[in-house]
């Protein structure tokens, strides 16, 4: 998975994340930078997704596609597809830029709109990776818990650096008993929650 990584994909993954870096200094508004995941993040999800039981492989919060390589490294390596939301149509339309420039287009399914909106479509879930505006957190985590099969995951990014904001949610999950969860200081904080039986 990591050891044969397509050029396209690498050469796509470090032009993001240059635009990522300059974005968080060049005084960009928030909602129009990219806001990424680091690498080491990106890493870490794919070898979950990579592990992840039968079930929808998806991704909330698109921007532009950078975290959606990476899942599709676990998916090509699974044989298997990923779908990820996006709400805002100028980073959908960046998405669609990475995912047709890294050859992925027949991994990864985009959908433009509000995950909440589109939740109702989905069946049972194997792995969800939870990246969308803090405030949406709790009512995506309600969505996908009860539609992860036994051992299915869902993965929420910002645990730590947005731990104030998140700290409802995550002591829901800490104590919800329909999962196994922990926070894993990696990146900004994974929160990791693993259906049980
Ligand atoms: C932090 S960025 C995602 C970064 C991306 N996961 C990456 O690492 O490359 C959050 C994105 O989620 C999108 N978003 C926020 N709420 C959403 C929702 N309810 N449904 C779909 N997308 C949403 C935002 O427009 C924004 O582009």
């Amino acid at each position: 998975m990591f050891h044969d990584i397509p050029f396209e994909v690498l050469e796509r993954m470090r032009e993001l994340e240059r635009r990522d870096e300059i974005d968080r200094t060049d005084g960009t508004p928030r909602l129009d930078r990219l806001r990424q995941i680091p690498e080491e993040t990106g890493r870490f999800i794919a070898l979950w997704a990579a592990s992840a039981p039968e079930g929808a492989v998806i991704e909330i919060g698109t921007s532009a596609g950078y975290s959606a390589l990476w899942l599709s490294l676990a998916c090509r390596a699974m044989e298997r597809t990923l779908t990820t939301f996006e709400v805002l149509a100028g980073k959908a339309a960046m998405a669609r830029q990475t995912f047709l420039q890294a050859g992925v287009e027949e991994v990864i399914t985009l959908v433009e709109g509000d995950f909440l909106d589109h939740v109702h479509g989905i069946g049972s879930i194997g792995f969800c990776f939870l990246d969308a505006e803090k405030e949406a957190y709790a009512a995506c985590y309600d969505s996908v818990v009860p539609r992860l099969v036994p051992g299915g995951l869902l993965i929420a990014d910002n645990a730590i650096n947005h731990r104030e904001t998140l700290q409802p949610m995550i002591d829901a999950a800490l104590n919800d008993e329909r999962v196994d969860a922990l926070v894993v200081p990696i990146g900004k904080g994974e929160l990791v929650c693993r259906r049980r039986a």
